[in-house]
């Protein structure tokens, strides 16, 4: 149960929310939304309907709206960064990037919300959660005589040559998350080692991280390395999609939000920021397909959500993995051994 307090912070944030609205209706703000393109605009529509701030948004992918962020360090364009994977964040935040907001939103988020703010020093904040995983064309896999991969080490068939499509990791937080599991779960050469082996059977390195799985869908591809709930959205769309857990383990996003330090309409970010973490924004994303873990507390989890207790989750180290030092070096890595390779 909600304490009174917390009820009563959420009263006011909400009677917050309808003043400015009415107050300034001029008001601007500027989104990057790493989520995938539906739900971002929703947001920023029932936002802009809701409050009349005029919300210009661009949806990039993770690695990339860090890349966006980083190079307008000294004129920033941007006021908030909702959505995409938290590496990625965790590494805005380390870089001094991002600000410093502890929200009174805060206290009605899930435990792993509020430890990617701890972590970041308060320069972040968990929106949803979602674990790595894959999902494969069951036509097209049983017409090839393929049994569907069920593990890491299965990706290795030969007979998938070509099948496989994933994302690059540096544009693509999906792809990162896929790395940094792989290194978690193997060791770092071995995961390199893995990753090449697998490349042999890679058709195509995307963008964007769910791209993979749309590709399966469409039967452009055997397989695609996504989120779970990426895959379960093409399923719950219709197309034959098999949703996959890996048997050895798997990584897990704490996909996250930040507000630009510097940000052009600071006290409009941070209306948005309130608002974004209520139950009634959260329980938009189950209503486009988007079928993360919402972080509030007393958001609805969507019932077509993989089940994260069924899935082998690692002890995913998001300070390692988010900080800049690591990010940079494993994909420079990345870049010298498997991107190399690809061309
Ligand atoms: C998809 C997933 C999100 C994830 C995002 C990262 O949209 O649904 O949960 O945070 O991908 O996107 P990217 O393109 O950076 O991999």
């Amino acid at each position: 149960m909600r304490s009174i307090k917390t009820a009563l912070l959420g009263a006011t944030l909400i009677a917050g929310v309808g003043a400015t609205a009415s107050a300034a209706s001029a008001d601007e703000v500027n989104i990057i939304c790493s989520a995938d393109n539906s739900l971002c605009e929703k947001l920023a529509a029932t936002f802009e309907e809701k409050t009349g701030t005029d919300v210009s948004m661009i949806r990039l992918s993770a690695g990339e709206a860090y890349a966006k962020i980083r190079a307008e360090a000294r004129n920033p364009q941007t006021d908030v960064w909702w959505g995409g994977t938290g590496d990625p964040h965790l590494q805005a935040a380390n870089d001094d990037l991002s600000a410093f907001y502890k929200s009174p939103m805060l206290e009605e988020l899930l435990p792993w919300a509020v430890a990617q703010a701890e972590t970041s020093g308060f320069r972040t904040v968990g929106v949803y959660s979602g674990a790595l995983g894959w999902g494969y064309n069951k036509e097209i896999l049983a017409e090839k005589g393929i049994e569907g991969p069920k593990c890491w080490s299965d990706l290795l068939n030969p007979a998938l040559k070509g099948e496989i499509s994933v994302a690059d990791p540096n544009s693509s937080g999906t792809a990162y998350t896929a790395l940094a599991t792989l290194v978690q779960l193997m060791g770092e050469d071995e995961a390199f080692e893995y990753l090449l082996s697998m490349g042999k059977n890679v058709s195509q390195y995307t963008k964007s991280g769910s791209a993979p799985v749309k590709a399966a869908a469409r039967g452009e591809a055997g397989l695609g390395i996504v989120f779970m709930h990426d895959a379960v959205k093409q399923a719950e769309a219709g197309f034959p999609i098999e949703v996959v857990a890996p048997c050895e383990g798997t990584g897990y996003e704490i996909g996250s939000m930040s507000l630009i330090d510097g940000a052009p309409n600071p006290d409009t970010a941070r209306v948005f920021y309130d608002w974004v973490l209520t139950p009634e924004a959260q329980n938009l994303m189950a209503e486009t397909g988007s079928y993360q873990i919402p972080s509030n507390k007393a958001s609805t989890q969507p019932e077509a959500a993989p089940k994260l207790e069924n899935v082998r989750l690692i002890d995913y180290d998001f300070a390692q993995y988010g900080s800049s030092e690591r990010r940079r070096n494993l994909l420079a890595r990345w870049d010298m051994e498997v991107g190399a390779a690809a061309n």
